[in-house]
C-alpha cells in the first residue's frame, strides 16, 4: 500500500505528529492514524438548503461504509446554498462555496472525499471544488422528492409555481386555491421533483461518472439511497488505494456524454454553466459551442416538466437514468470512466424501459433534436442560449418590436400598467442580470407576461436576458446573453421599439438596425443605474473577478487546478 497524503500529518513520533493526533482523539482508536485513508464527507446538510437537510443521514450511511473498508471518516460540513431562501441568487456564492470547499479539502488531512449535495448549486460547487483540489471523490446526490398531488393531480416543484401564479394573474384561479396548494408542494425530504437544476445536474453527475453508478435519480426517501451511500463510502476508500482522482475520471468524454445526456433528458439550462465551469477547473477544453454541436441533434425521450408532464418518482420507476442512457448509448464516448475505474457504458446493463408514457425509445422521441441551441447575433457576439424542448415552436422564428426593461425592478414597476405599449408579438428584453449586473446571475429570464396579455390568453412571448432561468422554467426564452449589458454588451444599446429577430434553425439573435448605429449608442443609463456596485466583501470579490456566462461564470482567479499539496506545517 502506498503512503497515503494523511501521513504527512499522523505519522511519527515528533512534536506536530502528536498534536496533529492527540486532538483527534476523541473516541478514535489509535489505529485510525495507522495510514489508512481519512475521508471527508463534505456535506451540504443545512436547515436552510431545505432540500438537502436529509444528508447528515445519508452521511451516517456513507460512514458506516468507509469504516467497513477499513477507512476513517470525517463529517465535514461545508459551505450550502439554498436555492430558494437565499438572496439575491444563490448563484452568487457558487463559486465562494466551490473555493471554500476546495480549501478545506486541500488543508485538512484527507485522502479522498463524498460529496453529498442536492439542491441545484450544491453538486456543481462540490465537483468545481474536488476537480481543482484532485482528491479522490465520488458524488452521492441527495435525490429528488415525492410526487406531491393537489386536487388528484401531480404537483411539479417550480413549473406548478409558475404555471399556476400565471393561472392567478390570468383569473383563472383564485388566490385561496393557489394558496392551499403551497402545502401540497413539497411532499417529503428531497430536492426539486421536476428536471430542474437539482435533478439534472444529479444525474449528469452520474453521466459525467462521478457517482456510483445506479444511484441517481433515487429518490431521496427510498431506502436503496442510503444502501447506495454505504457502497459509496466503501467505494472512496477504495479509490484512495488506486489512486483514482477526478483528473482521471472527467475527461472531455465525460462532458460531451452530458451533453447527450441533457438534450435526451430535457434538462436544465443551468447544467450549460455549470458544466463549463467544471471543466474549466480541469482545464477540460469544454466550449459552449459543444452544447449545440454534440447535443442539438439529440432527441428529447424523457417526458417531465417542464418540457413535458412527469416527475422524477415517476422517471425513476419507468427504468431511470440507465434506461435513458442505453437508447443512445451509440452517442456516448464509450471510454469515459466513471469511479468504478470502468466506463460508463459498462454499466449501463439491459436496462429497460418500463413506461414508455415516461421514457420513449429512440424511434418514437417527444421531439427529435431538443439539445440547447446556442444562438449568436449582433445581440450576443459571444453566445446566448435558448431550451427549443421548453419553447414554443411557432416562436422559433420570430420578428417583434423590444419592449425593454432595464431591471428586474423596473419590470415588476411596468410590466401590468394597461398602458404598457405591448402585444403578443413583442419582444420582452430584460438586462443587468448577468453575473456583474444583477450580480450573481439571477434566474429572472423567463419573465412573467404583461397581465392584459394573459387575460387574453398568451401563454408564450419571445424573451431576452442576460440572466439565467430557473430549470424549472418554461418558454421561448433568450438566455445567458454574452457579453452581458453590465460589461458593456450590446443588449444594453438596445432601445424599446428597436425590432428583434430571433432565428433558431440558424441559431441568430439580433436586433435589426444599423450596425453602426448600435456602436454609435450609450448603454442604457438607467441599466448602468441599476447595476451592482458592492464595496466589500465576497460580493465585491465576485463582481471584480467573475467571467462571463459563455464560459460558466467562475471567478478568473478560480480557473485551472491548486493540486492537493501543502508546503508548510502549521507549528
Ligand atoms: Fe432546491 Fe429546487 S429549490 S432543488
Ligand atoms: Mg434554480
Amino acid at each position: 500500500m502506498s503512503v497515503l497524503r494523511s501521513s504527512q500529518w499522523y505519522s511519527g513520533q515528533d512534536r506536530n505528529a502528536y498534536i496533529h493526533r492527540a486532538w483527534m482523539r476523541r473516541g478514535l482508536p489509535g489505529h485510525a492514524f495507522d495510514g489508512r485513508p481519512q475521508i471527508a464527507i463534505a456535506n451540504t446538510a443545512s436547515d436552510l438548503t431545505p432540500c438537502n437537510s436529509h444528508l447528515d443521514e445519508v452521511a451516517e450511511s456513507v460512514k458506516q461504509g468507509v469504516w467497513e473498508a477499513g477507512g476513517v471518516p470525517l463529517n465535514l460540513p461545508v459551505v450550502s446554498l439554498g436555492e430558494t431562501q437565499l438572496r439575491p441568487t444563490a448563484m452568487l456564492w457558487r463559486n465562494m462555496a466551490a473555493m471554500a470547499t476546495e480549501e478545506m479539502l486541500r488543508g485538512n488531512p484527507v485522502d479522498g472525499v463524498v460529496l453529498l449535495g442536492g439542491c441545484d448549486k450544491t453538486i456543481p460547487s462540490l465537483l468545481m471544488a474536488a476537480a481543482s483540489v484532485n482528491l479522490p471523490a465520488v458524488v452521492v446526490p441527495g435525490g429528488p422528492m415525492l410526487s406531491g398531488t393537489f386536487r388528484g393531480v401531480p404537483l411539479g416543484c417550480g413549473t406548478d409555481v409558475w404555471r399556476l401564479s400565471e393561472e392567478v394573474r390570468a383569473g383563472e384561479l383564485s388566490e385561496r386555491d393557489f394558496l392551499e396548494s403551497e402545502s401540497c408542494m413539497i411532499r417529503s425530504r428531497g430536492h426539486c421533483n421536476t428536471m430542474g437544476t437539482a435533478s439534472t445536474m444529479g444525474l449528469l453527475a452520474e453521466v459525467l461518472g462521478t457517482t456510483l453508478p445506479g444511484t441517481a435519480g433515487l429518490p431521496a426517501p427510498d431506502s436503496r439511497l442510503l444502501a447506495r451511500a454505504h457502497d459509496t463510502g466503501r467505494l472512496a476508500v477504495e479509490m484512495v488505494h488506486e489512486g483514482r482522482r477526478p483528473g482521471d475520471v472527467l475527461s472531455i468524454g465525460s462532458f460531451r456524454n452530458a451533453i447527450v445526456a441533457l438534450a435526451a433528458l430535457g434538462g436544465s439550462t443551468n447544467a450549460v454553466v455549470h458544466l463549463l465551469a467544471i471543466a474549466g477547473r480541469l482545464g477540460v477544453p469544454l466550449t459552449l459551442d459543444d452544447f449545440d454541436r454534440i447535443g442539438a441533434d439529440v432527441p428529447l425521450l424523457v417526458n417531465l416538466q417542464p418540457a413535458g408532464r412527469f416527475l422524477m418518482e415517476d422517471l425513476h420507476r419507468a427504468g431511470g437514468l440507465h434506461a435513458v442512457l442505453r437508447q443512445v448509448q451509440d452517442l456516448l464516448d464509450p471510454a469515459a470512466l466513471t469511479v468504478t475505474g470502468r466506463p460508463l457504458v459498462d454499466h449501463l446493463g439491459d436496462a429497460e424501459i418500463w413506461d414508455p408514457e415516461v421514457i420513449r425509445g429512440r424511434e418514437s422521441p417527444l421531439r427529435p433534436a431538443a439539445g440547447i441551441a446556442v444562438l449568436r447575433g449582433n445581440l450576443a457576439p459571444d453566445g446566448a442560449i435558448i431550451k427549443p424542448a421548453a419553447a414554443s415552436p411557432r416562436l422559433m422564428r420570430h420578428r417583434g418590436r423590444a419592449v425593454v426593461f432595464d431591471s428586474i425592478e423596473d419590470l415588476h414597476a411596468r410590466l401590468d400598467d394597461p398602458d404598457l405599449d405591448v402585444d403578443e408579438d413583442s419582444v420582452l428584453v430584460l438586462r443587468g442580470c448577468g453575473p456583474k449586473g444583477y450580480p450573481g446571475m439571477p434566474e429572472v429570464s423567463n419573465m412573467p407576461l404583461p397581465e392584459k396579455l394573459l387575460k387574453q390568453g398568451v401563454r408564450d412571448m419571445v424573451r431576452v436576458c442576460d440572466g439565467r432561468m430557473s430549470g424549472t422554467a418554461y418558454g421561448t426564452v433568450v438566455l445567458h446573453v454574452s457579453p452581458e449589458a453590465a460589461a458593456g454588451g450590446p443588449l444594453g444599446r438596445v432601445r424599446t421599439g428597436d425590432p428583434i429577430v430571433l432565428d433558431v434553425e440558424n441559431r441568430r439573435i439580433d436586433v435589426d438596425i444599423p450596425q453602426e448605429e448600435l456602436d454609435r449608442r450609450e448603454p442604457s443609463r438607467a441599466m448602468l443605474e441599476s447595476v451592482a456596485r458592492p464595496l466589500r466583501g465576497w460580493e465585491r470579490l465576485y463582481v471584480d473577478t467573475v467571467m462571463g456566462a459563455d464560459t460558466g461564470a467562475d471567478q478568473d482567479f478560480l480557473v485551472g487546478s491548486s493540486g492537493d499539496e501543502v508546503a508548510r506545517e502549521s507549528h
